[in-house]
């Protein structure tokens, strides 16, 4: 931690730290999520993350985060119904959607469609705890038909319905791709399934960080989803995915990869997919998505992704001794689902939406305003000349 002042700071640094990029702050208190790089590893609300991903359903994961604990059989059916009820996308957000400008992206119509969706909630003007569980369940089940319907109206394609029978993970897949039903279709959701457990919280990574600053403010709950889907576009951040992407798509053959991250080190080029801010020492989310891309790869009898994503791994472990993270083989499994690049980070959001909702009811349940102190770096008190003075 830095203590540096500049001599005209009215801040006292001798009573308070300083931290660049708030590293190793702790910012506030949380039960939902630890991020432990020792044996307790990454936790949600006390459950293992090798646990959720190897024997529950994104669904459940959702419940959990929203609810507190994991669902009885009733509590998951209900849960069910309740997902098919709210799958429903308001007039004004179609209506919206049809004067997008082409082209945008995704994530932009994202951020302004949640405001959107914010204005035509229901109950719009409750920020009661209950309302606000409410309002997480119908987000989860429209945003998988948002970020469909703006790639089907930006391809000028007709929308694609929900299905009640599917799985979330499987209606996504779906919604995003047209594939449902066949063993292929049902492996892909599987993949899909396992990467939406993988993503759905993660302490106070800078998206959640944002939504519980702004619900700090006590505003309502879509005005701190707004702002965490701004934060998340980011390419340091949820953007990591599609950059990951098109970095494999660069890169083009396995034969070439190796000689791609020298280069780009080389050049100063930072790689996508690898290090994290607080995970120095390897993502173990990323070992059990790696796993997923390598079945997945198997069975789709198509194994170039997977082998630029393994060869640039090992590139970057001996020139840097880095580590990929969650995003890395997230994206080889996610092109060879055949999702258009643009939704890989919307995708992230319909997951994420579960920790940030979860984190807003929990900031706002014990509330204090987030307003940290900045370290004035500018110039000393000077005199003010008027502007006919000025030359
Ligand atoms: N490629 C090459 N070098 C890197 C990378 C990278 N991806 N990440 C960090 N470094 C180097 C960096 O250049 C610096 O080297 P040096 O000390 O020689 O100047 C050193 O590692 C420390 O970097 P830092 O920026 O101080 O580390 P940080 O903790 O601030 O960075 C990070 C964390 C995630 C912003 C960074 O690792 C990064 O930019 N990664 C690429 C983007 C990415 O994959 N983001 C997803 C993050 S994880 C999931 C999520 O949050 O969505």
């Amino acid at each position: 931690m830095g203590t540096a002042m500049s001599e005209s700071s009215t801040l006292d640094t001798r009573h308070h730290s300083y931290s660049p990029g708030l590293e190793g702050v702790i910012a506030g208190e949380s039960a939902l999520c630890l991020v432990d790089e020792g044996e307790a590893g990454l936790l949600y609300r006390g459950y293992g993350i090798a646990d959720l991903a190897d024997h529950s359903t994104f669904e459940e994961v959702a419940y959990l985060l929203l609810f507190g604990h994991l669902p009885t059989p009733q509590e998951m059916k209900a849960f069910a119904v309740q997902m098919t009820e709210q799958s429903l996308l308001p007039r004004p957000v179609e209506a919206f959607l049809d004067v997008v400008p082409k082209g945008s992206h995704p994530m932009d119509v994202l951020r302004t469609g949640m405001s959107i969706l914010g204005m035509t909630d229901p109950e719009a003007g409750d920020n009661s705890a209950e309302a606000k569980v409410r309002k997480s369940v119908r987000l989860l089940a429209q945003i998988p038909l948002f970020i469909s319907a703006a790639d089907r109206f930006d391809r000028g394609d007709p929308l694609r319905p929900r299905h009640s029978d599917l799985s979330f993970a499987e209606n996504l897949l779906y919604l995003l791709t047209g594939q449902k039903g066949d063993d292929r279709a049902k492996a892909m959701a599987r993949v899909l399934d396992v990467s939406l457990i993988l993503y759905a919280e993660h302490e106070f990574n800078a998206s959640t960080f944002s939504a519980r600053v702004t619900a700090s403010t006590m505003t309502d709950l879509h005005s701190a989803i707004t702002s965490a889907i701004g934060t998340l576009k980011g390419p340091l951040h949820g953007g990591a995915n599609e950059a990951v992407a098109q970095m494999f798509l660069e890169i083009g053959s396995p034969a070439k990869a190796e000689r791609w991250v020298r280069e780009s080190l080389a050049s100063k080029r930072r790689i996508m997919g690898f290090g994290h801010r607080v995970l120095k020492n390897g993502d173990a989310r990323s070992a059990i998505i790696q796993r997923h891309a390598a079945t997945l790869s198997q069975i789709c009898g198509d194994h170039r992704w997977y082998e630029i994503a393994t060869t640039v791994e090992q590139a970057m472990r001996d020139a840097k001794g880095m580590y990929p993270n969650l995003d890395f083989y997230t994206a080889a499994a996610y092109l060879l689902m055949g999702i258009p690049r643009t939704l890989y980070t919307p995708l992230f959001v319909c997951s994420r939406i579960t920790g940030w909702c979860a984190h807003v009811i929990e900031q706002q349940s014990h509330n204090r305003l987030m307003r940290p102190r900045a370290l004035y770096t500018g110039p000393s008190k000077r005199a003010y000349v008027p502007l006919d003075r000025r030359t």
